[in-house]
């Protein structure tokens, strides 16, 4: 049996940091085990320009405790809009802290309501991120009342992406936090432009989860959880050693007074115990040669940044994540809370 393991250092490809005293609370979570994240422009405003991303980030480095200043490197996005023009993204891509492009359909999720209401308005942003090759990343769900809400990224593949790589051939696309066996299949078989991230919580949780004894807000996000079958697909894709997939937490926090609601947010938050959740996914499916590929390779492969140098190592020991931490003058409740983990980071 396996008792430790050293991984070249780890990247998370979707992460959300919000701003201000909620982000200083949850930063240090995420850059004590990664090296980089892509962080999500969906802050209110949301990140539309270079010089936003520029001051956002720069209010990151700001926000690393002393022990974690130079070990973590945040990838910045911009939030697409009806408006974007192509000016901005040649802007974006010369800056070269700019890592990719969010396509939020307008309303699919948390602070999306400047998303994009028709992408056919922005044929000439999309022109332009394939010329200067700016990935686009995708949350991959239409926003159609009249489609099921389990259904909305099939329904996504069928009316939005498949048309849109059929257009932009040379556009690089991730299709981010997959949820379905039909995803997980279109990926596999769409060019090498277009690749997709994994999140811990898509692979360790179904969504009988949401309804375990009751409703269970901690377990809602966006895409919503799917049923065991679809976390089946994701195990394989994940395990299976194809470059097109990779990990990418969505960790998204929101206040427990957010969650606990009539009308809780979406999000789940994983930043703390993130790769450990990996670990845990991938040591169930006997795939543990498999983690640093999908942790630590595949995705900056795709991104076309060089690989980590330094390494982390993990051992095989219980741990109990705590019932609660402290989010800017709230709580905000971790995924697994006073829940056994069976990997810890050494
Ligand atoms: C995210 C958030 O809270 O910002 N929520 C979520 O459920 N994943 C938004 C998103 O990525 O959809
Ligand atoms: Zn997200």
């Amino acid at each position: 049996m396996i008792h430790t393991i050293t991984l070249t250092r780890p990247d998370d490809w979707h992460l959300h940091l919000r701003d201000g005293d909620q982000m200083r609370a949850v930063l240090p979570y995420t850059a004590s085990r990664f090296a980089r994240a892509i962080i999500m422009p969906n802050l209110r405003p949301p990140i539309v320009t270079t010089d936003m991303a520029l001051a956002y980030r720069t209010r990151i480095l700001a926000a690393l405790p002393p022990d974690l200043q130079s070990g973590f490197e945040p990838l910045m996005t911009l939030y697409l809009t009806d408006h974007t023009s192509p000016s901005e993204i040649i802007r974006a891509k010369e800056s070269g802290i700019v890592h990719g492009v969010k396509l939020y359909p307008a309303g699919a999720t948390t602070h999306s309501d400047a998303g994009v209401t028709d992408l056919a308005r922005c044929h000439a942003a999309l022109e332009a991120m394939q010329k200067v090759n700016l990935p686009l990343l995708v949350h991959g769900e239409v926003t159609d009342p009249a489609v099921d809400v389990f259904d909305r990224e099939k329904v996504f593949i069928d009316r939005v992406l498949s048309p849109l790589i059929w257009h932009f051939q040379n556009l690089r696309v991730v299709f981010e936090h997959i949820t379905t066996r039909d995803a997980v299949t279109f990926v596999k078989e769409a060019s090498r432009q277009v690749a997709a991230s994994i999140t811990a919580h898509h692979l360790l949780l179904n969504r009988n989860a949401i309804f375990q004894g009751g409703i269970r807000p901690h377990h809602f996000c966006l895409p919503v959880l799917k049923r065991e079958s679809h976390r089946q697909a994701l195990i394989e894709a994940a395990t299976g050693g194809n470059p097109k997939f990779f990990s990418g937490t969505d960790s998204a926090p929101h206040s427990q007074s957010n969650k606990e609601n009539a009308c809780g947010c979406a999000g789940i938050f994983t930043a703390h115990a993130a790769i450990e959740l990996y670990a845990q996914v991938f040591d169930q499916a006997n795939a543990l040669d498999k983690l640093e590929a999908f942790v630590s390779f595949h995705g900056a492969d795709f991104y076309q940044l060089p690989r980590n140098r330094d390494h982390i190592t993990l051992g095989k020991e219980n741990w109990i994540v705590s019932e609660r931490l402290t989010f800017a003058g709230d709580s905000l409740i971790p995924f697994c809370a006073g829940e056994i983990l069976t990997w810890k980071i050494a």
